[in-house]
């Protein structure tokens, strides 16, 4: 561990700069799922015990570097204070004098740092203004730390600084998946599209023992086999990356398992009429929704030698049903075994835990990161700016 901890600092009597990830969903001005603000609470919380006074840094949507009323940050306001069991005082427009008259013990939220220009253009000048504010500095973003911003970045040369305790928590949990693990390792990757995930089944066929491919992409696979995959989502132009890919696999002794039996459907919509058909027997007038029950068969058999799971993005169209089923079977194996303590689970990406939440295993696995973005870059191996600043 290359990076201090939020116990490395002192913070009695210190303003301290805490950059958060609080881009949580919202509707009609209301949060709708506040696990992200949940997530920080820790970190605030011992702050404060610690007779700090947390002056929170985040961003909100994508506004531009301009002011955009209904992107403001003040609508988390209420569910921040309520996660949090203590009022919030919100500050825009001049934050110095409103941050000096902050008392001890006190929490407080700049406005959306994204209304400026100098956020996303990690501009040396907007750091040194955001510094002044404080004498400490706390990631706890580990979901933005992909994004080399101002107080993601910059301000971390700034002021002496450390990881908060949620930014500990994901690199932890990521070491333990992918930088250190114990083996074998199995890595599940699904969505779409081959050509976004390229660097991701690069990295990973050099780090893992078996790698299980589904979702859309998996087509794209199985046509590289020459396989007819008739009318389903597959990016026929992509086939001779993916034969790179499994020859990289084949290389590294990474074993690929593509879907052995596939769920057809004539029509993309919920309980419409399918059938299980082999992999190779895809009707030309069908697509692929999902992987069948044998597939799924072989992929617990193969996670059942595994000490640890890796898993972004799902095996199916998971969102409509029956084309839930591999993920949700999946999930549940994955669970169980994490539950006897026979494997380390981590799982992230949007979908994922959208995909494992609704399987209802979502407590079971070891951990679930709460970043996108961050997730994926991290698992292609990519430096991270913002952990980069914490460690330099
Ligand atoms: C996220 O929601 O993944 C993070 O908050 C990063 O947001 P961004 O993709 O707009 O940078």
């Amino acid at each position: 561990m290359a990076w201090k901890a939020l116990d490395d600092m002192d913070l009695k009597g210190k303003r301290v700069l805490v950059r958060v990830d609080i881009n949580v969903p919202v509707e009609g001005g209301r949060v709708t799922d506040p696990t992200r603000i949940r997530r920080i609470v820790p970190t605030v919380n011992d702050i404060v015990k610690a007779g700090g006074t947390p002056i929170l840094l985040a961003h909100f949507d994508r506004p531009k570097g301009k002011v955009v009323p209904g992107m403001s940050l003040e609508q988390v306001v209420p569910a921040l204070s309520q996660e949090l069991g203590r009022d919030v005082v919100f500050i825009d427009g001049d934050y110095g004098s409103r941050v000096s008259a902050l008392g001890e013990g006190e929490v407080a939220l700049l406005e959306n740092l994204r209304f400026n220009p100098g956020e996303e253009s990690n501009d040396k000048g907007f750091a040194e203004r955001l510094a002044s504010l404080g004498d400490v500095y706390v990631n706890d973003a580990f979901s933005a730390a992909h994004r080399a911003h101002a107080s993601t970045e910059a301000l971390a040369h700034l002021l002496p600084a450390c990881a908060g305790r949620l930014m500990a928590e994901e690199l932890g949990a990521l070491e333990k998946a992918l930088g250190n693990p114990e083996r074998p390792v199995m890595a599940i990757v699904g969505g779409a599209k081959v050509s976004t995930k390229l660097d991701l089944l690069g990295n990973l066929v050099r780090k893992v023992n078996h790698l299980v491919i589904g979702g859309g992409m998996a087509n794209t696979f199985l046509a590289a086999q020459g396989i007819d995959v008739g009318k389903s989502l597959a990016e026929h132009d992509m086939t001779d990356t993916a034969r790179e890919i499994l020859d990289k696999a084949d290389e590294a002794g990474c074993e690929i398992i593509l879907p052995h039996d596939v769920v057809v459907a004539r029509e993309f919509k919920a309980d419409a009429e399918s059938e299980v058909v082999d992999a190779k027997k895809c009707p030309s007038d069908a697509m692929i929704l999902d992987a069948g029950p044998e597939s799924v068969e072989r992929i617990g058999k193969a996670m059942s030698g595994c000490r640890t799971l890796i898993w972004n993005g799902p095996l199916g169209a998971f969102e409509i049903q029956p084309f839930d089923a591999a993920t949700n079977a999946a999930a549940a194996i994955a669970a169980e075994r994490t539950r006897s303590g026979e494997l380390v689970s981590v799982a992230g990406g949007g979908d994922t835990v959208s995909a494992l939440i609704k399987a209802g295993v979502a407590e079971d696995f070891t951990y679930i990161s709460s970043a996108g973005g961050a997730f994926l870059e991290w698992m292609e191996g990519k430096t991270l700016p913002g952990v980069a600043a914490l460690e330099s």
